[in-house]
């Protein structure tokens, strides 16, 4: 096998920060695979938002990590570093990668890779690590939801929020969620949302007074900000906790913090991209013992909007920042 590997790849660099356009088609070389690594032929890989801002020059790749954009890939294994024991050349996986996902062939560390689920093809397997993990790991390790908790998350088409429903829904959560459009609100209880409210014509904070008998939600999964930092405080439960995964909308708002001592709220962020290889493998060992056997059963699985070439990844970050997406944008490597 290894000697079919070429020395070069096509892959997508951001040439200078900006628009769209600035994603452009050049030649790498294909890197080796360190102690512990797998290189990945890749044949799909998902588009998320932390690349649009990557691209813009908002999120800069953290040290050591590659500068071509891409949080997570599918594909083939077509080598292995020194001590490698779980994977073989010519297995079929899936991987969050800290970045180098838009390219030909990427490394991973592999306790970071996955076996694609039964049943998936590499589109689909692509587009399953970046939000799964920050999902599992926001949502119910940092955010501890339990069976029969309620559930706010915001942002409900987003490729986050689509698998946040599914997954807070197939743990026995009541998951009430935001979106932009009616079209988006009926897409996201058709993943499972008891219920969905359009921002643009109903506060949220109203709706889920009204869903739960004025008594607020367990647990709020945010990535808007601004304004919504304090109308979360108003929509938590007493002892209610809020896990800030992002900004859209700004990080700095006027807050009332007074809410967060009366109603005994606890309100909590993360990011993933920067966090340890171990740490990582630890939401992928929990995530493989947890939720692959859902994803095999189809109880949850990735949405897919839209899927361009690789070499139209341009196309890809103007649906995603155009907010058209319902659900992940992939691009095929094939
Ligand atoms: N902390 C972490 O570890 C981590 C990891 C991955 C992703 N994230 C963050 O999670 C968020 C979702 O990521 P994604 O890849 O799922 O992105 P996405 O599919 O592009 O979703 C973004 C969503 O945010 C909503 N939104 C609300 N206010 C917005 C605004 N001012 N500008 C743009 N969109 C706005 C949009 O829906 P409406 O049309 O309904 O407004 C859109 O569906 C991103 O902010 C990303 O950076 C964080």
């Amino acid at each position: 096998m290894a000697d079919k590997i070429p020395t070069t790849m096509t892959a997508i660099e951001i040439t200078q920060p900006g628009g769209p356009l600035v994603l452009k088609a050049g030649k790498r070389g294909v890197p080796e695979p360190e102690t512990g690594e797998l290189l990945i032929q890749v044949r799909a890989a998902g588009v998320n938002r932390p690349d649009v801002l990557q691209r813009q020059g908002h999120y800069p790749p953290p040290a050591g990590a590659s500068d071509i954009p891409g949080l997570e890939i599918a594909g083939d294994v077509v080598a292995i570093g020194e001590g490698v024991t779980r994977f073989r050349i010519g297995e079929r996986v899936t991987a969050l990668v800290s970045g180098g996902g838009y390219a030909q062939y990427c490394n991973v560390h592999e306790t970071n890779a996955l076996p694609i689920p039964a049943g998936y093809g590499f589109i689909e397997a692509a587009a399953i690590p970046e939000t799964y993990f920050t999902v599992w790991h926001n949502v119910f390790e940092r955010g501890g939801l339990q069976n029969g908790e309620t559930f706010l998350v915001h942002g409900g088409s987003s490729g986050i929020g689509t698998t946040a429903i599914q997954l807070a829904s197939a743990f026995g959560a009541y998951v009430i969620t935001t979106a932009g459009s009616d079209e988006k609100c009926e897409a996201c209880v058709k993943l499972g949302a008891n219920r969905a409210v359009n921002y643009r014509h109903e506060d949220f904070v109203e709706a889920v007074e009204d869903a739960t008998g004025g008594k607020g939600v367990d647990l709020i999964l945010d990535m808007v900000g601004g304004d919504y930092i304090e109308r979360n405080y108003d929509a938590a439960a007493v002892d209610g906790r809020i896990v800030q995964i992002a900004f859209l909308n700004g990080a700095k708002a006027p807050t009332d913090v007074s809410k967060l001592m009366v109603k005994r709220l606890t309100h909590t962020g993360s990011t993933l991209r920067v966090r340890s290889v171990d740490f990582k493998a630890g939401i992928a060992r929990e995530l493989e013992r947890k939720v692959w056997p859902l994803l095999v059963e189809r109880r949850v699985a990735p949405v897919i909007d839209m899927v361009y070439p690789l070499h139209e990844a341009w196309r890809a970050h103007e649906r995603m920042e155009d907010g058209q997406n319902i659900g992940k944008i992939v691009l095929d490597v094939s």
